[in-house]
């Protein structure tokens, strides 16, 4: 019997390394662990050595789940690669925002919409990290109370750009930013468009209706990027159908899974404490007759990535497992 799955990373960047080490320390099931970028090369991740290899078609024979942290868009490695490893064989886990919003992709946070991952067709997408962070406390609110309007603002951490973002902030590095990072606060993440929104603050709108299945929900964003290297924070308002108390709030996110909440409503979560770890850390909770506000933060490159990827895969695994045991 096999000891476990044939597993590709494809990215050895920030996400790649953080990939690598949620597989090994949720000990996901692993006959071979494949990291492939774009050139083939020896690096340290997460404690191993790995002669990566490169990205390439090939690359997937034999491949159970290969998990994407490439850069996105056309000649990204999820464009170029991923239907390519379905055709092979593999279910893909992908990280960038090339097919969160495909009809036939499922946007998936496991604590929110794992449902969502039946009858997938081979790409399962991981949503934006500012999005992830956001739902997973609001799902319980949204089921208990019914949301009417979310109202956010986030503080968000270099390493969201990946490397070249640690660069920017630690070494001066131009051209990242529209502006400069150290000392700083920039409100804008991605390109403005022509509505007003970022690209980001698209992305939050468009993530969360998806993933919650509230495709009217109204959600009005504002991004910015601050000198910060991991964990992004965020301020959360959100209006309710029906009446809220604070000790329903409490209650609720207290037992929300993937929530780390104290329990106290004045709880002070910082990005120094959230980094590192794979929980999504809530506080300031306040309550009006039918408003809720929270303070949340999260690592951007766990919960925002890889372990909300690597979750992903577990639930796929244990689906796959389930099946052979009927
Ligand atoms: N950073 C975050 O907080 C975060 C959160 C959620 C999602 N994401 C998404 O995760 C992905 C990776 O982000 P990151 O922060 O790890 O970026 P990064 O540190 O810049 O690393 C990018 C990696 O992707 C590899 N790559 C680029 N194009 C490729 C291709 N065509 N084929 C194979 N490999 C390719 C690069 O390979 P080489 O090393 O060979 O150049 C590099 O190792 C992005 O899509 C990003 O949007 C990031």
């Amino acid at each position: 019997m096999s000891r476990g799955y044939t597993v590709a990373v494809v990215g050895a960047g920030l996400v790649g390394e953080r990939l690598v080490a949620e597989l090994r320390r949720r000990d996901f099931p692993i006959e071979e662990l494949r990291v492939l970028a774009r050139t083939a090369r020896r690096v340290e991740m997460a404690g191993e050595t790995f002669d990566v290899g490169v990205a390439e078609p090939e690359a997937f024979e034999g491949v159970d789940y290969a998990l994407f942290a490439g850069t996105e868009g056309e000649k990204g490695a999820a464009v170029q690669l991923a239907r390519e490893a379905v055709a092979r064989g593999a279910v893909v886990v992908d990280n960038g925002s090339d097919f969160r919003l495909d009809p036939e992709v499922p946007l998936v946070v496991p604590e929110v919409n794992a449902h969502d991952l039946e009858g997938h067709g081979g790409i399962i997408a991981n949503p934006n990290c500012s999005t992830t962070q956001m739902v997973v406390p609001l799902a319980p609110l949204a089921r208990e109370f019914g949301l009417k309007r979310v109202v956010v603002s986030t503080y968000q951490a270099v390493s969201g750009s990946g490397r070249s973002g640690v660069e920017a902030l630690e070494e001066g590095r131009e051209g990242v930013y529209p502006k400069p990072i150290a000392g700083n606060a920039i409100p804008q993440i991605g390109d403005i468009g022509e509505d007003g929104y970022s690209t980001e603050e698209r992305k939050m709108k468009a993530e969360s209706r998806k993933i919650l299945g509230l495709p009217d929900l109204v959600v009005h964003p504002t991004t910015v990027r601050i000198p910060v290297h991991t964990g992004h924070a965020e301020s959360v308002y959100v209006e309710t159908e029906r009446d809220v108390t604070l000790d329903e709030v409490l209650g609720l996110l207290g037992s929300a899974p993937g929530v780390t909440f104290s329990g106290a409503a004045d709880a002070i979560p910082t990005p120094l404490e959230a980094a590192g770890d794979p929980g999504t850390h809530v506080g300031r909770v306040r309550v009006g007759e039918r408003t809720v506000e929270y303070w949340c933060v999260a690592d951007n490159l766990l919960k925002g990535a890889a372990t909300n990827a690597v979750q992903i895969a577990e639930a796929l695994a244990g689906a796959r497992a389930a099946k052979a045991r009927a």
